[in-house]
């Protein structure tokens, strides 16, 4: 079954509360963490997370657009974050296994994360600690922008690393994800799909959930 992750960074903050029960009959909230350093842009943190916890049954996916995310994973976890993924350019190889490793003894999921420039092969010393890999489909830091649709054959090349080594492993796409771009990401080997503008622009937000399902 595909999974739909809406990413409230397109929510209206003001009435997240709302915002955040719109989506119910999806399968994550996609929470997009971003320190202006790692992208260029700041978004939301730990307190948010921890008030939108209160509100919602559905696992938090918290995405760390952050340098250095293993000083801060375990503060994901305790806020209420089930599955915590961070980029594998953020810090040295090093750091990313000790990052993974505190959030599994935290008893959450845990994931890594490539930009559009990382080539599949760099998920390959993590995949094995992976519940969930995301592939960004399109350069992390903004909402709204266009699908990149050259990212397809790195998702199936990693579906295909991931049957091979390690097949509970979740696969997600983040970035452009609409009904029409849907398709090639199900196609590709996805089964998680993040999508911000498409679920919050939706006049009728539980029916574009649906169509985003394929
Ligand atoms: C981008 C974020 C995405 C973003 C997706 O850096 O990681 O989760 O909110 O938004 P859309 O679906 O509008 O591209
Ligand atoms: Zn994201």
């Amino acid at each position: 079954m595909i999974k739909i992750a809406p990413s409230i960074l397109s929510a209206d903050f003001a009435y997240l509360g709302r915002d955040v029960e719109a989506i119910a009959t999806a399968d994550y909230v996609h929470f997009d963490v971003m320190d202006g350093i790692f992208v260029p842009n700041i978004s939301i943190g730990i307190p948010v997370l921890k008030s939108i916890r209160k509100v919602t049954q559905l696992p938090i996916d918290a995405h760390l657009m952050i340098v250095q995310p293993v000083h801060y994973v375990e503060q994901f976890c305790d806020a209420g974050a089930d599955l915590v993924t961070c980029h594998v350019e953020a810090d040295t190889p090093e750091n990313i296994h000790l990052a993974l490793e505190k959030i599994h003894s935290k008893g959450k999921k845990a994931g890594v994360v490539v930009k559009p420039n990382t080539r599949a092969e760099a998920v390959l010393p993590f995949i094995k600690e992976c519940d969930l890999i995301l592939v960004m489909t399109v350069e992390p830091g903004f909402g709204g922008q266009k699908f990149m649709a050259d990212m397809m054959p790195k998702v199936a090349q990693i579906r295909k690393y991931i049957d091979e080594r390690n097949p509970a492993c979740e696969l997600e796409v983040d970035g452009g994800v609409d009904a029409v771009t849907c398709h090639e990401c199900i196609k590709a080997g996805a089964n998680v799909l993040v999508a911000g503008s498409a679920v919050y622009k939706a006049a009728d937000i539980p029916e574009k959930i649906k169509e985003l399902r394929g």
